[in-house]
């Protein structure tokens, strides 16, 4: 058709105007398979938008005192080891664009800080890491891109010993007890299985620079379409001209 296009095809353009929603990552993967490592890649390639980097771990239930006498009993791999109505409800103050006051955990102690917080503000790109943040659908819903670091399970035993020995204050001998009664059976009873919600498995964590480019370039692109639009309100307008 030559007629021009209506008013009405602006109306689904997205509004330049309205404030950003925040693109939210998801990050899963075993323990040690480079999850953090991959999100500072990706925090240090998006260093022209405000990116806050959120660890599951923050939310870890502190320990009661009988917990604590028992410690190596306990089951810090099960989903119920942490308090995901709190993780949740940060993702999604986070997500509206409100300001949040993450819990600061220890692994140390297994507690959290009584008295501080660590506040993240509002952002452009929020990431969610953890081994199990694609366990609970809520939390997973708010994802726009999920990413599984895929690492063999040897090579994230050799450095979780070393990464527990030398900065958790473990020694190798209780590190072994807990991989083998705790962890590799929630891994294979719970992390692994939510592999399938990934949109994105990266091979060989942040060994794997192609995959992290690639990454950050479609959240460039996801992020530069709205400001595109704030630049060139009608441009959608155009676009539908041309289609006609
Ligand atoms: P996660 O967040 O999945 O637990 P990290 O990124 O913290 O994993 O990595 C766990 C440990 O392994 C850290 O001590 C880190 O320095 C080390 N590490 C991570 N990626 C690599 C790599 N590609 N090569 C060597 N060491 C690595
Ligand atoms: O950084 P990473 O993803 O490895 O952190 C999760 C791991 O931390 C879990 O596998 C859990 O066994 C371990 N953990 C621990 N002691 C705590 C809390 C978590 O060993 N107090």
């Amino acid at each position: 058709s030559s007629s021009p296009p209506s008013s009405s095809s602006s109306l689904s353009s997205p509004d330049p105007q309205a404030p950003k929603q925040p693109f939210v990552i998801g990050v899963s993967g075993g323990t040690a398979s480079g999850k953090t490592t991959v999100c500072d890649m990706i925090i240090q390639q998006l260093h022209d938008q405000r990116v806050v980097l959120i660890n599951q771990d923050s939310f870890y239930r502190g320990l009661t005192t009988e917990e604590l006498q028992r410690v190596h009993e306990y089951n810090f791999d099960h989903p119920d080891a942490f308090d995901t109505e709190q993780l949740l409800h940060c993702a999604e103050t986070l997500k509206s664009g409100q300001p949040y006051q993450v819990p600061i955990y220890d692994f140390k102690t297994h507690q959290r800080s009584s008295d501080a917080f660590r506040q993240v503000n509002a952002s452009d790109v929020i990431i969610l890491e953890g081994i199990l943040v694609f366990h609970d659908s809520r939390v997973r819903n708010l994802m726009d891109m999920k990413i599984f670091v895929d690492t063999d399970a040897d090579v994230r035993l050799a450095r979780r010993i070393r990464r527990d020995t030398v900065e958790r204050g473990r020694d190798v001998t209780s590190v072994l007890d807990q991989y083998r009664k705790f962890v590799k059976p929630a891994f294979d009873d719970f992390v692994l299985p939510s592999k399938k919600y990934a949109d994105v498995i990266i091979p060989r964590g942040g060994d794997n620079h192609v995959a992290v480019d690639l990454i950050t370039q479609h959240i460039h692109t996801k992020l530069g379409q709205h400001d595109l639009c704030k630049i060139y309100p009608n441009l959608y307008v155009i676009h539908s001209t041309f289609q006609i």
